[in-house]
């Protein structure tokens, strides 16, 4: 964990504040907790994402022209089925990982990017060393919009946590690379 967090702490800063903070969660208990406080969280936060994405006005400025089709099709379903495996105490938010890793700074779109970039450069320092990693949006959406989950992760009010991952030895090795469509790219 050191040498993945070397990674993060020598990753670029806008205007180089290195104004990013991590948390690192290793205790099997706490991790425990937090996935009991957040799967909830993301629960509720997401039913009322679906009812805001059903009213076309508020859904196309408060979540964007996609998010009615996403939330509908995609998330609602995929949280449902994440929700029935967690119950039956397959952690599907977690996936048993014994290791979590966030990182916050203040709300700045500058420091959403430099704290994106430093958890990246965790990520890729950590598969270097043969740990695997899964990003966690669900844990960055609770952290930041459920103030009793913000509050046990000790995130300052004026900070956002700006990014997340679990990290572990991987159970799997894979052959080949993803399938990806085509880079949508305009060369100017
Ligand atoms: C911003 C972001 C948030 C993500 N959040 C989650 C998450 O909460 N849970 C999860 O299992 N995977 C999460 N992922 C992983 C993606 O689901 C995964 O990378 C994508 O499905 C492609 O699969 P692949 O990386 O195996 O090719 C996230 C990825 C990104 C980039």
């Amino acid at each position: 964990m050191d040498k993945i967090l070397e990674a993060g702490r020598y990753t670029p800063t806008g205007t180089n504040t290195q104004g990013i903070e991590y948390i690192v969660i290793t205790d099997p208990n706490k991790i425990a907790e937090l996935r009991e406080m957040t799967m909830p969280a993301v629960i509720r936060l997401f039913g009322m994402a679906v009812r805001v994405s059903k009213i076309p006005v508020l859904s196309d400025f408060l979540l964007g022209d996609q998010a009615a089709d996403n939330f509908q099709k995609i998330y609602t379903p995929a949280l449902k089925a994440i929700d029935a495996y967690t119950q039956r105490g397959d952690d599907r938010l977690f996936y048993h990982a014994p290791a979590i890793m966030l990182v916050h700074g203040e709300k700045l779109d500058d420091m959403a990017f430099s704290c994106s970039a430093a958890l990246f450069s965790c990520y890729l320092m950590a598969h270097t060393l043969g740990v695997g990693c899964c990003l966690n949006g669900f844990l960055v959406l609770a952290a930041n919009r459920d103030p009793k989950v913000k509050k046990w992760l000790g995130i300052p009010r004026q900070h956002k946590c700006h990014a997340a991952m679990t990290l572990g030895y991987q159970d799997v090795k894979y052959n080949h690379l993803v399938k990806r469509n085509p880079a949508r790219v305009r060369w100017i």
